[in-house]
């Protein structure tokens, strides 16, 4: 099903294709620059730690296993969003997974969140496998929140102070989307 091509509202073309090992490097250093540019992600750039050849591994990985999937979002040759599905391990949960999800700052409310993640439930709803799809969002992550749930994923549960910043405390809304 993938590549997926759209025209985002300034006119651009995007690109939503399964991410290959040679995106290593642009997938770390845009994992970096988001991680600069929002609070709301579970790491800052300097938690980053893979390196290059694990990165890639990873994206083999994912390329290779049934239940996962590692998708990127692509303008004029420029990674500009991704998005990491990982099912779980074993038999009796293999069919659910979580998912995070970064687009880069200059081109947040463009829709390309929203297609990444409606590539993903298409993607489950053909997997044959995967039957629940899982998020976790900060509570005061309202662009997340309002996307999550424009596209169907309800509301499952809160962990309280999950989340720690300088300081503050913060809750994780759990989110999830069942796939029949
Ligand atoms: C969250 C994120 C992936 C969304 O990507 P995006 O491409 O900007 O999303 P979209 O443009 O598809 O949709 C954004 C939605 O939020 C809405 N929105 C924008 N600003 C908002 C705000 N301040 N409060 C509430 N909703 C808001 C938009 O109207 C849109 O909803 P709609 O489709 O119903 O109109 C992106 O902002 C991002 O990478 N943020 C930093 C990392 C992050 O938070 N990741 C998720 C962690 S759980």
């Amino acid at each position: 099903m993938f590549p997926l091509v759209a025209t985002i509202p300034t006119d651009q073309r995007l690109i939503i294709r399964e991410a290959v090992a040679s995106d290593a490097a642009d997938v770390l250093l845009h994992l970096k620059t988001v991680g600069a540019e929002t609070d709301f992600l579970s790491f800052a750039p300097k938690d980053i730690k893979r390196s290059l050849e694990s990165q890639a591994k990873l994206i083999t990985e994912s390329q290779a296993a049934d239940n996962h999937l590692y998708i990127v979002a692509e303008i004029n040759h420029q990674l500009v969003g991704g998005l990491h599905f990982r099912g779980q391990d074993r038999p009796r949960t293999r069919h659910s997974g979580t998912f995070g999800i970064t687009v880069l700052k200059d081109y947040w409310g463009l829709g390309i969140g929203h297609k990444l993640i409606e590539a993903l439930i298409k993607w489950a709803q053909r997997s044959g496998v995967i039957r629940k799809i899982n998020l976790k969002v900060r509570s005061d992550n309202h662009r997340a929140l309002r996307l999550y749930e424009t596209l169907g994923f309800i509301r499952e549960g809160c962990i309280c102070r999950e989340y720690c910043l300088a300081g503050q405390f913060y809750d994780n809304v759990c989110m999830g989307l069942e796939i029949d």
